[in-house]
């Protein structure tokens, strides 16, 4: 074969690879679009017939959401909620929040209460290596939300659980609270849905 022939075959052969190369990335990306409009499956709490429920097993690796602080240097030695807020969201629901902006049904939202190291200062702070500040120390209590619009027509949409506001172990279950007790805030203050959003900027909101 002439050395001119065997260039024009290499280069059909190119051609054809390219070619497939470009088709199969098509294919790809119109499958991965697909995928990115299914919807996510939401886990999270399983509530009962009489409305109680228990703590989420794992929920510290969902989706760290943030982590207000009300320190009790600051409110006159007891916080309503002392001190760091961890709060989290089971992952399924977060998903489905970033693709359709809206909480799903079953979001569960989880709020561990932790408490700072002793502080050096009256406002409950400390000095250490990064600056005078507030530090995490120990767990002391879990609260959480759970979005079912018809079961808890009456709060809203959500239903509330307090775990207790101690060290662990928690409560092993709990029943919804009260409206009074936890709903009735959240609906007078809360941005959006019942939810703080505004406090956690990886929920922001368009
Ligand atoms: C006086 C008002 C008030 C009451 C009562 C209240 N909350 Fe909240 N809650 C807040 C505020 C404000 C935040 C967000 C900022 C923070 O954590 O300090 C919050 C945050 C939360 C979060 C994290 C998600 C979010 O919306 O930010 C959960 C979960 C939660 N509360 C559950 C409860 C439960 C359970 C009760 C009842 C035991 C309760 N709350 C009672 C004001 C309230």
């Amino acid at each position: 074969m002439s050395v001119r022939r065997l260039a024009t075959r290499k280069l059909g052969t190119a051609a054809l690879v390219i070619a497939t190369g470009i088709t199969a990335a098509f294919a790809l990306t119109t499958q991965l679009d697909k995928a990115s409009a299914q919807m996510n499956e939401v886990a999270g709490a399983v509530i009962s017939d009489t409305n109680e429920t228990s703590i989420p097993e794992g929920f510290r690796k969902w989706v760290f959401i943030g982590a207000p602080l009300t320190p009790n240097g600051l409110n006159d030695g007891a916080a309503g909620f002392p001190e760091f807020h961890h709060v989290y969201i089971e992952p399924g629901a977060f998903a489905e929040y970033l693709r359709t902006g809206e909480f799903p049904e079953g979001t569960t939202i989880v709020k561990e209460l932790v408490l700072l190291k002793e502080g050096h200062h009256e406002d409950g702070s400390r000095n250490e290596a990064s600056g005078r500040g507030f530090y995490a120390d120990s767990f002391a209590g879990i609260d959480m939300m759970v979005k079912d619009t018809a079961r808890f027509a009456e709060t809203d949409g959500w239903g509330f659980f307090n775990f207790g506001h101690h060290a662990p172990p928690y409560a092993e279950t709990a029943a919804a609270a009260p409206a009074e007790a936890c709903a009735g805030c959240h609906t007078a203050a809360a941005t959006y849905d019942m939810v703080f959003t505004e406090f956690y900027p990886i929920l922001e909101r368009p």
